[in-house]
């Protein structure tokens, strides 16, 4: 189980928008930024396991807009989002932005692989407050598991409305239910959640409803959809995600996790016979909301 016990933190979960609040951790030095390796990692294993919402929400971008010249995505991170954007709009150029330079290159490299680079480009930014100037013209604008980084959420979507066309379509998503990977109903399922119910408590990945912060940039909300996740017999690597999950869960909230809690995780987490490795039962199980809008025409 290589990736359960890395040392850095699980950023997507641990980023709270109360922490954005009160300070600025972007990129603080001793903050609990993983690095860009652990981040790719993580978010790799989330789109392999969990990626189904990307078709979602791409079905509901085209109904909205059919033919994009121009998307960006907003905190690419590696291009997940980015490749199934251009992948989904064959004619579309697509912007990837992040302030991490190394997870732009896994971008790009990623588009040379699946071989769209001419349509690709990287753009390193920093998003807390403004798109850069020169960003126009754009039909999509998409940010998944992003907004919530951000210091200024609102002055970004503003800024992000005046870079669009009108008619231009917004998908905001952010993760509602953070993932299990143990079936309810088990003692380790219940473990489970009671270490997701700790990282509630402790604000990891919260989110506000985005609705009006959208509608204040001047978008028309048209859609919020509940994205579920839910695998039965989910694919091998669902056992690496939920090593990860489950391990930087069970380092980043060791304080508040029960004795005989944290002895099941070590074991869910080692090479035993009750290992994650070991078990056949995993059923992968999370939630995603995405709100849709538009830049009036
Ligand atoms: C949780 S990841 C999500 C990545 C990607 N959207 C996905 O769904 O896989 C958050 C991303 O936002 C980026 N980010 C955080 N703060 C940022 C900022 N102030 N400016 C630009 N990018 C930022 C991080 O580098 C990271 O790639």
């Amino acid at each position: 189980m290589p990736l359960a016990h890395s040392a850095a933190s699980l950023t997507l979960m641990a980023h709270t928008h109360h922490a954005h609040t009160h300070g600025h951790p972007h990129g603080t030095p001793g903050h609990d930024q993983p690095d860009a390796g652990s981040m790719a990692t993580l978010l790799d294993l989330d789109a392999a396991v969990t990626g189904h919402y990307l078709d979602d929400v791409a079905d509901r971008i085209e109904g909205l807009s059919p033919r994009p010249a121009r998307i960006i995505d907003l905190g690419s991170g590696t291009g997940t989002g980015t490749l199934a954007l251009a992948r989904r709009f064959p004619t579309a150029e697509v912007v990837a932005l992040d302030n991490s330079t190394d997870l732009l290159e896994r971008v790009a490299a990623a588009a040379s692989r699946d071989g769209i680079a001419d349509r690709v480009r990287t753009v390193t930014a920093d998003l807390d407050s403004a798109l850069p100037a020169e960003v126009c013209d754009v039909d999509v604008a998409w940010a998944s598991s992003t907004m919530h980084h951000f210091a200024d959420p609102g002055a970004l979507l503003s800024s992000t409305f005046a870079a669009m066309r009108p008619g231009g379509v917004l998908a905001v998503v952010e993760i509602d239910e953070l993932p299990t990977f143990l079936p309810a109903g088990t003692a380790e399922g219940e473990v489970e959640r009671r270490l997701r119910a700790t990282a509630n408590a402790r604000h990891w990945n919260a989110h506000p409803d985005w609705s009006s912060t959208i509608a204040a940039a001047g978008f028309d909300l048209v859609d919020t959809a509940d994205i579920v996740t839910h695998i039965d017999n989910p694919p091998g690597t669902s056992r690496d995600y939920a090593a990860f999950w489950i391990g930087r869960a069970r380092d980043g909230l060791a304080d508040e996790i029960p004795d005989d809690d944290r002895a099941v995780l070590d074991r869910l987490l080692g090479d035993g016979p009750t290992s994650l490795a070991a078990r056949d039962d995993l059923v992968v199980q999370a939630r995603r909301v995405a709100w849709l809008a538009r830049r009036p025409a």
